[in-house]
């Protein structure tokens, strides 16, 4: 594999950032050590942030800098402009006397504090956004008249990550599906594009939707467990609405666990219709490609970076947008023929708990997102941006999934509570990019100043506008079949284990290892013996290699399938394993010996900056190394943030590596720094690239990896490096650990 080429920007921001920190900084300049006297206005953004276009509530462009959004002025002021001479001190009667009511600012001040906090949302509470830009390359002209899709057009995106299950505050790495929601602003009006980073979903129908939710979310007695699904609820549901089977194995692969947002697929799970200039329509899957390729964590660094960084998916987001390592995803669509039966090769295109393998239908790309700004405010822009399955330009429609239909009338209802009102979408995240006619008026919070008399149609009285558009969004007049009026689903939806059953026997051994012990570890946290067995029965009908070893690991016996396995044909395109890819972004600890050569530590620092990596120097102690900043003391580097490990010296224990000062430091060892061994052996268990050069060989030795796989060495820091590039580019070395699953 070719080593990725530097991204431009971090290549501009090389310089600078060699003798500066990390990205991370909280502000835009530096803080001074004395208290600022002076007035001045306020500091301007970080170069990374982004903010929402300045238009009007009605979508009209201002030209206005992002800046009119934020406060104003050097100087403090109440929320009506008001300036204020004291904020620390209430209205008394006298120094030591009771607070006055007629002490307005006081009361502004707590009152608005008071009222600071919205609803979280019902699911996906914990998510990152960010700012990018969409750039089409015209190849779904033919299947669609979206005029953002049309060749070269540019349209601003901002994209929420996000868990499902947990609340707003709840880790990032825990084992869960991803939200990956992008709202595009297109000229002819929003789309939203409300996905995930699995392309199935549990449920066939949404009016099991708040079932499924209840049923993973907290137990609602004691509201444990946090942000899981193990847990007994949880897989009561799923054992018994076995249609979840087949997401449910992807939430237990690696796919549950990412590496990053940045080396997550996007889906959009169900079956959209898409319309051309001549009225055709075709039937699509939407995909979203990284370019970095999928990768995940191990489950021990997973729980582990729960504690140690609950916020490890955003910050690696916006570190990464940072240092100019910004990143991309290739949009793709699945395309079909929209016939009566709205199948493709068997498979019912209205059942969102079914794929259509790329192999059978390649995914054909129709253009790029980058994302490159970080928000200003993350409540204005991450918590109050409201996604909408029914948010759709023309050319784009809906088809009946009946979980789809459902979903039309979820957000919108929930939003009306969370963002309180019926005008959420004058919030300036949501503000679209063209104009707005809509014939709504009044409600909480409605910003728009709506001149006329008539908003009603027809009218003579404001000159007949708005007027309806011939270009305008048509819902496509699909015949619906002469049918009773019935609860019930299509056949079709009745087969739950094949393609549960296909995912399992894509993945390779490695990735089937995972799987195991996924199960094994949710299952075992289940109090409920029922349970226990009600689940490995599904197992069972999936493939009884899992459910043998799954029982094993449980102690309970195996059961014998319900129904016949089915005769599938794998889709190798769903494993993640035995490829490559560009390495951009990824973090790289280099473990400094202030007593050795400290030089040859510095100069990999600096070729890994040149690759569009970041390195973190991790030292005994604070400050300066050699005229470098020190990112990582050996009290606080922790091996999971990184992607490898460097070790440029063999450090001697600091005088903190103590037990009863550190933890981590474990037993007293006799020539290296504990925390330093603990380093690598975490790293070697997680399947990571070690290098060592130097006196850092004696390290290797001491940890007991010398010559393992993906443990490099060699006379110099470069080519240690240019080794573990490579390594890099499949992420981690599973050689070292040959899987065997029978
Ligand atoms: C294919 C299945 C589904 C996918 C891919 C999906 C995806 C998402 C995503 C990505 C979000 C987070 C949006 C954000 O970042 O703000 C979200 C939120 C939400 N979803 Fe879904 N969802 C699915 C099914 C459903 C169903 C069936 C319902 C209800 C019937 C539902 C109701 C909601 C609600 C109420 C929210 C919170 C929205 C808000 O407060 O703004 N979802 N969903």
């Amino acid at each position: 594999m070719k080593p990725s080429k530097p991204v431009k920007a971090v290549k501009d921001a090389v310089k600078a950032a060699l003798t500066s920190q990390v990205p991370g900084s909280p502000g835009s300049a530096p803080a001074t050590l004395e208290e600022p006297t002076t007035p001045r206005e306020p500091l301007p953004p970080k170069g990374e942030q982004g903010a929402p276009e300045t238009r009007s509530p009605t979508g009209a462009e201002t030209g206005s800098p992002a800046p009119v959004n934020s406060q104003q002025g050097a100087y403090l002021t109440t929320a009506t402009g008001v300036r204020l001479r004291d904020t620390d001190h209430s209205l008394k009667a006298g120094p030591r006397g009771p607070s006055l009511l007629q002490d307005h600012h006081l009361r502004e001040k707590i009152t608005h504090f008071d009222h600071e906090r919205i609803p979280e949302r019902v699911v996906h509470a914990r998510g990152t956004g960010a700012h990018g830009t969409f750039t089409a390359y015209g190849t779904a002209e033919s299947v669609t008249r979206a005029a953002f899709l049309k060749k070269n057009a540019e349209t601003e995106v901002f994209v929420r990550f996000s868990t499902v299950l947990g609340s707003r505050g709840s880790a990032d790495t825990v084992r869960d599906t991803r939200g990956f929601a992008v709202k595009f602003y297109t000229d002819e009006g929003n789309f939203d594009l409300v996905g995930n980073n699995i392309p199935v979903f549990f449920i066939q129908d949404a009016i099991k939707f708040p079932d499924v939710i209840h049923a993973a979310k907290p137990h609602p007695d004691r509201e444990i467990p946090q942000a899981q699904s193990a847990h007994d609820t949880f897989w009561d549901f799923v054992s018994l609405h076995t249609e979840a089977q087949h997401h449910t194995i992807w939430n237990m692969s690696d796919r549950g666990i990412p590496r990053s947002y940045r080396t997550m697929e996007g889906f959009g799970v169900h079956t959209f219709r898409l319309v051309n200039e001549a009225g055709a329509t075709t039937l699509v899957k939407f995909h979203w490609k990284p370019k970095l390729g999928v990768h995940s964590l191990t489950w021990e660094e997973a729980q582990l970076l729960s504690g140690i960084d609950p916020d490890f998916h955003r910050r690696d987001l916006y570190d990464a947008i940072e240092a100019g390592a910004f990143p991309e995803y290739e949009l793709g669509i699945q395309v079909f023929p929209d016939t009566a039966e709205e199948a493709f090769a068997g498979i019912d295109l209205l059942d969102p708990t079914k794929i259509v393998p790329e192999e059978l239908a390649p995914v054909q790309p129709i253009g790029k997102l980058v994302i490159d700004r970080t928000p200003t405010n993350f409540f204005a822009e991450s918590e109050q941006v409201a996604f909408h399955l029914g948010t759709m330009p023309p050319g784009i429609d809906v088809t009946n999934d009946p979980l789809l239909q459902g979903r039309l009338f979820s957000y919108v209802d929930t939003q009306l509570s969370r963002l309180g009102g019926p005008n959420y979408n004058q919030i300036p995240i949501n503000r679209p990019h063209a104009p707005v006619n809509d014939m709504l008026r009044d409600g909480f919070h409605q910003h728009a100043v709506h001149g006329g008399v008539a908003p009603y149609r027809p009218n003579s009285l404001d000159g007949g506008n708005p007027f309806t558009a011939e270009d305008g969004f048509v819902d496509v007049p699909v015949i619906v079949a002469e049918a009773p009026k019935i609860r019930q689903n299509p056949a079709s939806f009745d087969d739950h284990y094949s393609q549960a059953r296909l995912f399992w026997l894509s993945m390779t051994p490695v990735e089937q290892e995972h799987i195991i012990s996924a199960y094994t570890f949710e299952l075992a946290k289940c109090y409920e013996q029922a349970i226990k067995e009600r689940q490995l029965q599904a197992l069972a009908n999936i493939d009884p290699v899992l459910c043998r070893q799954v029982a094993t690991g449980l102690g309970l016996p195996e059961p014998k399938p319900t129904v016949p396995l089915a005769d599938v044909t794998p889709s190798p395109v769903l494993s993640q394993i035995g490829h490559t890819w560009p390495t951009d972004g990824r973090t790289i600890g280099i473990v400094v010996d202030p007593d050795g050569d400290v030089d040859a530590a510095l100069k990999v620092r600096e070729v890994v900056f040149g690759a569009g990596m970041t390195p973190l120097l991790i030292a005994p102690h604070g400050g300066m190394v050699g005229g470098a900043p020190v990112q990582r003391t050996f009290a606080t580097a922790r091996s999971v943030e990184f992607d490898a490990i460097l070790l440029a010296g063999a450090p001697i224990p600091a005088p903190d590596a103590r037990p009863a000062r550190d933890a981590k430091a474990g037993r007293p060892a006799a020539t290296v720094d504990p925390r330093v061994l603990l380093l690598v052996d975490e790293c070697w268990r997680h399947a990571k690239t070690i290098g060592a050069w130097g006196d850092g060989l004696t390290v290797l030795q001491e940890a007991g990896v010398t010559g393992t796989p993906g443990v490099v060495t060699a006379t110099s820091g470069e080519a240690v490096f240019g080794e573990i590039q490579v390594l890099l580019g499949a992420h981690r070395v599973w050689e070292r650990f040959p899987a065997l699953v029978a």
